[in-house]
């Protein structure tokens, strides 16, 4: 008889719950809710939470929680926002100290026990944290992407559908690069139910949405004092769901890159397919002399923070 997927949620945080619900709505596996054991017990009450949510909602997804690898051992799923997020005035880049020795941690676990797992990395810095999960486990690249060009996509995407006064359902757009403030919006790559969007909104104001949108992360942290969570979940189940049900989609996401766009062993955001293979291919885009200067700007901010991560491999 066939089994549900095994889905294993590393940090059992804001992120990390809101994760575990649509996962079990989606009924897309049974869901394992991971923290440090100091909050096995957080874990373990917010999958009970969760698992009586099941009656009212009605899905059969089982939802655990705990503080020991093994009960995540063969893993069909692994997203990780292990660490801690952003306070107001903080950078992304900020957080490397206190998150890399927790992503190691998390790499050394998963290749322990979750070898064959897809693994999504959500933790910030989102680019210099998964390029270190992978050099840790020592997967291959298909085995592995970071959630970020989905999220900067979709805040494009609802700041575009607002000034244009349309359906967020017609809106497209793409973000590429790093998950940082030189993220790359494509602007050729952006439209409203197949129509440019420069027909529907002033290069003024789309300047500004670029701006609103490169920053957009940084506007919650100042408004909640923490970072998002809502929005992050639902784009890496996006992700997992692509994965999962080998639908193929094409969405931008971190991946590593080994000549593509002109970049070598480093994480950054490009257009990839995602099957049942897990990142199976990467969508090598023309892009204009500006955009291709704005990815490089956005490169070198990341190689930045793996160099320091590497000087402390
Ligand atoms: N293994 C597993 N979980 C860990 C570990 C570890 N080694 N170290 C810390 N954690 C847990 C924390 O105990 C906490 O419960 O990770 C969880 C993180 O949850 P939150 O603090 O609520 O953070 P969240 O908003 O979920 O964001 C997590 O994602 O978007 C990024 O910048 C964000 O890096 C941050 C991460």
């Amino acid at each position: 008889m066939a089994k549900r997927k095994k889905i294993g949620l590393i940090g059992a945080g804001n992120i990390g719950g809101e994760l575990a619900r649509l996962f079990a709505n989606k009924e897309l596996g049974d869901v394992w809710l991971y923290d440090i054991p100091a909050k096995e017990n957080f874990a373990k009450g917010k999958a009970l939470d969760l698992e009586q949510n099941s009656s009212v909602i009605g899905y059969d997804s089982a939802i655990r929680g705990t503080a020991n690898w093994a009960d995540l051992e063969g893993a069909d799923v692994l997203v990780i926002t292990a660490g801690i997020p952003r306070k107001p005035g903080q950078s992304r880049d900020d957080l490397v100290a206190t998150n890399l020795p927790i992503i190691r941690d998390v790499a050394i676990n998963a290749k322990k026990y979750c070898p064959n797992a897809f693994a999504i990395v959500i933790s910030n810095p989102l680019d210099a944290m998964v390029y270190e999960y992978k050099r840790v486990t020592g997967c291959s690249r298909d085995r592995v992407a970071g959630m970020a060009g989905v999220l900067d996509s979709a805040r494009f995407q609802l700041f575009l559908a607002r000034e244009a006064n349309v359906s967020i359902k017609d809106v497209r757009a793409m973000v590429l690069g790093g998950h940082g403030d030189d993220m790359v919006p494509l602007l050729s790559c952006t439209t409203i139910n197949g129509m440019p969007v420069t027909q529907f909104i002033s290069k003024e104001k789309i300047d500004a949405i670029v701006d609103r949108t490169r920053k957009g992360g940084g506007e919650i942290v100042n408004l909640m004092g923490t970072s998002a969570y809502y929005a992050p979940a639902s784009s890496a189940v996006a992700m997992a769901e692509s994965y999962l049900l080998d639908q193929r989609r094409v969405l931008p996401c971190a991946a590593y890159l080994d000549g593509e766009y002109g970049y070598r062993d480093l994480f950054i955001g490009v257009p990839v397919v995602i099957s049942g293979n897990g990142v199976e291919k990467i969508i090598e885009l023309p892009l204009s002399e500006n955009e291709k200067a704005m990815l490089a700007k956005s490169a070198a901010s990341v190689q930045a923070v793996v160099d320091v991560v590497k000087k402390t491999a």
